[in-house]
């Protein structure tokens, strides 16, 4: 029996799940920059695809230096993207179209600008305006240790006291405008049950949680020891308690509540711990998301996933694509790849991989993969434009770019702008139809053949929306258990879920299904043979 079956159903068990970002999405006031009216706009699109919730990234207040995951105010709206009014209105036209709405927590660090960290700095060392941070003397001139921040540069950055002189370190993760909040600290504990309940109060449905395996540093802030993953920095035993803190505030609500988290661990069975009863109710299978285009490889994440499901019964979070990696299509299509560039995130390489691309290749793949994840027990989450099959923005220029990744590497490493140009909508308006004013990143002229009012019936966008109806009524997301079929080559997956087998063929020649799987119900290429680089699904005939 599955751990599963005993469970009340929620509903991330096997929601699909669109991720908007939204300054990127829909501009509704001429500013260039995307907003929350733009969201309320176009919410039939995103009820349209057959989605059941969405998670906004971060739009509380921010000086946006990491794009909103710099937060000065966690119980606001950016001005930007609007107010506390509009947000409550997204909420109410979200729920009436049966979309729930999931919020960004971003817990790990705040903004420079946010008024404890202003108080912290004026308040000076040893004060408690300064322990609810992670501020250290340095050794002699040097910083605390030799952690490295995610973005390029040293983890730390030193400040200049209240009387003028070179004073303290912080240390920031990510970039010095994002101070690491110390979790060990009752206050920051405090704080955040109650920016929880402000939003769980205001109807949101549940958060997606920023850097979970962040939160607790080594208590000794002990030297990193130079090799890929930090282990002082990352993944510490005490991050669980901020969790099961978290998951008994959301009991405490008499709805549905979902609290799933951004993991990155290198060993995928290290997610286990976060998933127990009393935890996170799910984290993304990043696995899935770095393998290469290769029927094995693909296998064992999706098996590896299983697993972590029979564990503690919490369904998966597939997901092929988010604001921080390339798109699927250019990560599928890589036909030439090239060495990663040196980088500071143990990450990256496998996020941002680089080389030659084939579109058409890698948007046939990513059709594909489509099929595998939403064949899938759990839940899927979909990055928005990749319903219109758009590929990564390679070729901004430098001058555009505005990633962190980007300037703290010194241009080493490209980083996430390309995959949060703004959408295409409507192939002939101005910045194709995402609003009037110049897009905050400027938009390539080959958008306009990804629009979506120029997506006809064999587009990317009518697959996503015909797939993900046939995922509801064949109830494919449904817990359950994943068959797995002999398929005789090497490159050809197939597994059973329920009366429905499910084929991906990675290799380069048509496969050819046995007649007892069925016929054809949904094929995301060309519907007499799984061909090369395509899926399908197939199922009996319904007499
Ligand atoms: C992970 C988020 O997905 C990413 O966009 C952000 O830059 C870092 N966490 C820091 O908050
Ligand atoms: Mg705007």
């Amino acid at each position: 029996m599955s751990a599963t079956s005993s469970r009340t159903p929620s509903f991330w068990d096997d929601a699909v799940v669109y991720q908007l970002y939204v300054r990127s999405f829909a501009d509704s006031d001429g500013d260039g920059v995307g907003d929350l009216g733009g969201v309320i706009r176009r919410l039939d699109h995103i009820a349209g695809l057959g989605a059941g919730a969405i998670w906004l990234n971060p739009c509380y207040p921010s000086p946006q230096a990491d794009h909103g995951y710099d937060i000065a105010d966690y119980r606001g709206v950016n001005p930007e993207y609007g107010t506390l009014e509009t947000f409550d209105r997204l909420v109410a036209e979200a729920h009436a179209r049966g979309l729930r709405i999931l919020l960004d927590l971003v817990p790990n660090h705040c903004s420079d600008r946010h008024p404890w960290f202003t108080a912290a700095l004026a308040a000076g060392p040893g004060s408690p305006e300064r322990a609810r941070f992670v501020f250290r003397d340095g050794r002699g001139d040097a910083p605390p240790n030799n952690w490295q921040s995610v973005f390029g540069g040293p983890a730390w950055t030193r400040v200049t006291e209240p009387d003028g002189t070179p004073g303290q370190w912080y240390l920031h993760l990510f970039t010095r405008e994002q101070p690491d909040f110390d979790w060990r600290n009752a206050e920051v504990l405090a704080e955040f049950d109650d920016i929880l309940r402000f939003w769980f109060d205001r109807g949101v449905d549940g958060f997606r949680i920023d850097v979970c395996h962040g939160l607790i540093k080594d208590a000794a802030l002990r030297d990193w020891d130079g090799g890929g993953y930090n282990a002082h920095s990352w993944n510490q035993p005490e991050v669980h308690g901020i969790f099961r803190r978290w998951r008994a505030l959301a009991e405490g609500y008499d709805r549905d509540l979902l609290l799933v988290g951004e993991v990155w661990v290198p060993d995928p069975g290290d997610l286990d711990d976060y998933l127990r009863p009393d935890e996170l109710h799910q984290a993304f299978s990043f696995d899935l998301l770095v393998q290469p285009w290769d029927a094995g490889a693909l296998r064992g994440a999706v098996e590896r996933a299983a697993a972590r499901t029979a564990v503690h019964g919490a369904p998966a979070a597939w997901t092929l694509a988010n604001h921080d990696v390339h798109r699927a299509v250019t990560r599928y299509g890589i036909v030439r790849p090239e060495p990663a560039p040196p980088s500071n995130d143990a990450f990256a390489a496998l996020m941002r991989p680089r080389g030659e691309v084939d579109v058409k290749l890698g948007e046939r793949r990513a059709r594909a993969a489509l099929l595998l994840v939403l064949a899938l027990p759990g839940s899927v989450f979909l990055y928005q434009g990749e319903e219109l099959g758009l590929p990564e923005v390679l070729d901004l220029p430098d001058e555009a770019r505005q990633d962190p990744v980007f300037h703290r590497s010194g241009g080493r490493e490209k980083g996430r702008d390309g995959c949060r140009v703004p959408l295409p909508w409507s192939a002939a308006a101005p910045a194709f139809g995402f609003g009037t004013g110049t897009p905050w990143l400027p938009q390539p002229d080959w958008f306009a053949a990804y629009a979506a009012d120029v997506q006809d019936e064999t587009s990317t966008l009518h697959l996503y929306r015909r797939a993900i109806r046939a995922r509801h009524e064949l109830g494919l997301g449904e817990p359950g258990e994943v068959a797995w079929l002999a398929t005789g080559e090497d490159t050809v997956l197939a597994f059973r879920r329920g009366e429905v087998v499910c084929v991906v063929n990675t290799g380069a020649t048509d496969f050819t299904p046995p007649a007892q799987w069925g016929a054809v119900v949904l094929h995301s290429g060309e519907p007499a043979v799984v061909a090369a680089d395509t899926a399908a699904w197939l199922a009996p005939a319904r007499s």
